[in-house]
């Protein structure tokens, strides 16, 4: 009888459809956890953090609430954003209070076409594609500096800065996750995404750091594109793609199209990582908290139920992973799908269609294995 390897989860559903679709990824966690026979646990802690908290307390994150987070050994996350608070306030109040002091710099988003979801792209149809988009998240335009001043000249008056930090150690960082995660796939190659020509500081501090530590990895194909050219070539070229690696705000808008070509954004998965692991990562559905849906029980879970399988990955857990995402696909194969990829099953209609396909996968299957078991 192997010991059980108990993972501690920080689960903070937050605003609208958070709640929907994070009660559905810890569904497929537990159903995990059952198949394993006792070789994996997940101990769940919710935490109670949204807006509506925020207006009664005025504050997201109470006194002390980072270093609760930072006992577990991720955190899941839902969305956070409510029309009764300013969008900066509750993203920087929550989601990035969370990302910024756990440095969790790396934030992968992989774009996963899904058989049975139809694509806008016509590509789709008969070329195999699949790409991760790698942004830094630390930094960039979204490290939060700048002002606002002179409103006191009068009405018209007021200026604005906010400016872009990239550091050297930042970009090299990035750039080496994106060159060691290439390595690990079929087709080696990272796409480097800038605007070098219009923003010759930051821009080209990074396109001449990426061509440094390109040179440590002779076995990997680079190209440099600028940021606009990609988005056209995600489009047009999209077979051309492996890993493409981008700043803070380019990689954000690059990801969102990413998902809407795959089929939609509610397929969107994302980890926010740590790679040192001195913190806990955090694993969310790329999509927001969609008031215009929020209640009604049909959002689409597979975005939240992807980032648990990236999860599963962080623990080591990558047979566990695979089954996840395995019975995802068998899922959306079989045209059970939620009504942002065109079908009318409920939330809780496709959750439980994956539990269920994630219990036939494992009967077929070999027990998962035991990452610590020693044999
Ligand atoms: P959104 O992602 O919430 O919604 C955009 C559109 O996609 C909506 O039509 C929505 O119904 C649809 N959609 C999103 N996720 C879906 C799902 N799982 N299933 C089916 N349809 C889905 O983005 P939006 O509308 O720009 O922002 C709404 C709020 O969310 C804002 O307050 C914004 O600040 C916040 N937000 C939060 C994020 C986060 O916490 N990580 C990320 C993006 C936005
Ligand atoms: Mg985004």
């Amino acid at each position: 009888m192997t010991e059980t390897q108990t993972f501690s989860i920080a689960s903070i559903p937050g605003d609208g459809i958070g709640g929907e679709v994070v009660a559905a990824g810890l569904r497929v966690l537990d159903t995990v956890a059952k198949l394993s026979g006792g070789a994996v646990d997940f101990d769940v802690t919710e935490f109670p953090w949204s807006s509506e908290y925020y207006l009664e307390n005025g504050h997201y994150i109470p006194e002390g609430g980072l270093d609760q987070l930072q006992k577990h050994d991720a955190i899941y996350f839902g969305a956070v954003g409510s029309s009764d608070v300013a969008d900066h306030t509750s993203l920087w109040g929550l989601r990035l209070a969370i990302t910024q002091p756990f440095d969790q710099w790396a934030n992968i988003r992989p774009v996963t076409f899904l058989p049975g979801v139809e694509s806008p792209l016509r590509k789709a149809d008969d070329t195999d594609l699949d790409w991760i988009v790698v942004r830094e998240n630390s930094e960039g335009e979204y490290a939060g500096m700048g002002g606002r001043n002179l409103s006191g000249r009068g009405p018209g008056n007021e200026v604005a800065l906010q400016t872009s930090l990239h550091t050297e150690k930042g970009c090299e960082r990035i750039i080496r996750f994106a060159f060691d995660l290439a390595r690990t796939r079929t087709t080696k190659k990272v796409s480097c995404v800038t605007k070098s020509n219009a923003q010759q500081f930051g821009m080209v501090l990074w396109d001449e750091v990426f061509a440094r530590v390109a040179k440590d990895y002779p076995e990997v194909e680079t190209e440099s594109v600028l940021v606009d050219a990609m988005s056209a070539k995600f489009i047009l070229h999209p077979e051309d793609l492996s890993v493409v690696v981008a700043s803070n705000l380019h990689a954000d808008i690059l990801s969102d199209l990413g998902s809407a070509l795959a089929g939609s954004l509610g397929l969107a998965a994302s980890a926010n990582l740590n790679p040192e692991r001195r913190f806990p990562s955090m694993f969310e559905p790329v999509h927001g908290s969609a008031p215009d849906i929020a209640g009604q029980g049909v959002s689409n879970p597979i975005g939240a139920i992807s980032s648990a399988s990236l999860m599963l990955d962080q623990f080591g857990l990558t047979a566990e992973a695979e089954e996840v995402r395995q019975a995802v696909s068998n899922v959306t194969e079989a045209g059970i799908l939620p009504r942002d990829l065109g079908g009318d099953s409920t939330t809780v209609e496709v959750t439980e269609a994956i539990v269920t396909q994630l219990e036939a996968i494992h009967a077929q299957s070999t027990p998962f294995p035991n990452p610590t078991a020693v044999s």
